[in-house]
């Protein structure tokens, strides 16, 4: 049952000006998110300002036909994401409602998307990127917590599960690999939403890498604590990205490091029993996030950017 998964590339995001959408443009592309992987996330095409770009607009045009090809080749789907500060539309960022009418908002908005794929969305990543990374909710920036205080949390879980009973909702977040502030914000809100009889299901971690940064200390003891609780766990966005050299081209010794973090992030989820999948965030460095994101940075993937299989690939092939 353990799923290895990926970002589909594309929906209104960082490659839109250099490159057509590569879910509807690239059959290689295609053909390899069809043949390697267990599961798919859309990389951006649930999110708000995609999904939902006017009031009383929805375009589910490439979330249905993302979760048609999962349907169609037998693949799990990762609901991204319900609940967030980023990536919202205009016209709920700066529109001006009461309160009542943003909780009705985002009430509809949960019950419209999570039913429209009712049954066919494993998991679900209901809250994103909560807390900052001193485990304080970002009451500032996250317009549901500022506006609606923090007990809209949980009303999102219960919306969530009143939409498709059989989804597992999912709390998720980067820079909580470690047991650090952030993740123990997660694991006591975790905690007081479970003693609330709230339907949590999981609590996931992102895994954005750097070979920056050393590896994350104590992750698998991260992801047993929760897993302790009764949540599911999984690795939702791992990439390891790198600092280039002037070349652009990453070094062998850059290579076999990357190797090495996705080996270490997916032995350690392997070794938790509840940690069920392993999400690359997109599998070809022809469309990560990271170049754009990440100045001087890239090659985060496990394919190259003419879908040669890098180290990583077989890193997590053999770990597998
Ligand atoms: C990123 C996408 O990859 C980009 O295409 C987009 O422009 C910005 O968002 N954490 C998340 C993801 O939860 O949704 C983010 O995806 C990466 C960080």
């Amino acid at each position: 049952g353990f799923r290895i998964g990926t970002a589909v590339a594309g929906g209104g995001h960082h490659l839109e000006q250099d490159y057509p959408d590569p879910f509807t443009s690239d059959r290689r592309y295609r053909r390899t998110l069809a043949r390697q992987f267990d599961s798919v996330s859309p990389e951006n095409q649930m999110k708000w300002e995609y999904i939902h770009p006017e009031r009383d607009e929805y375009d589910f045009a490439m979330a249905d036909r993302i979760v048609g090809f999962a349907g169609r080749h037998g693949q799990a789907v990762r609901g991204h994401t319900l609940l967030w500060h980023s990536q919202n539309p205009e016209w709920l960022e700066e529109g001006d409602f009461t309160d009542t009418e943003l909780r009705s908002i985002l009430r509809d908005h949960i019950t419209t998307v999570v039913g429209r794929y009712r049954g066919r969305i494993q998991q679900w990543d209901v809250a994103n990127e909560i807390f900052d990374s001193e485990g304080e909710l970002r009451t500032e920036e996250n317009i549901w917590l500022r506006e609606l205080g923090p007990g809209v949390i949980a009303d999102a879980f219960r919306w969530a599960h009143r939409a498709d009973p059989h989804a597992e909702l999912y709390l998720n977040d980067y820079g909580v690999e470690s047991a650090n502030a952030k993740s123990d914000a997660y694991y006591e809100l975790s905690r007081e939403l479970l003693a609330d009889g709230v339907p949590l299901h999981g609590f996931s971690a992102q895994a954005h890498l750097s070979l920056d940064y050393p590896f994350p200390g104590g992750l698998e003891e991260n992801l047993r604590r929760f897993d302790e609780l009764g949540l599911g766990t999984a690795i939702t966005e791992i990439d390891v990205r790198m600092t280039l050299p002037e070349s652009g081209e990453p070094t062998e010794e850059q290579l076999d490091t990357q190797a090495d973090y996705y080996r270490q992030a997916l032995s350690a989820c392997l070794d938790v029993e509840g940690c069920d999948s392993f999400t690359i965030w997109g599998f070809t460095d022809k469309y990560s996030w990271v170049p754009v994101f990440f100045e001087g940075q890239g090659a985060a993937t496990v394919m190259t950017e003419d879908f040669t299989r890098k180290k990583s690939f077989f890193a997590v092939y053999d770990t597998l």
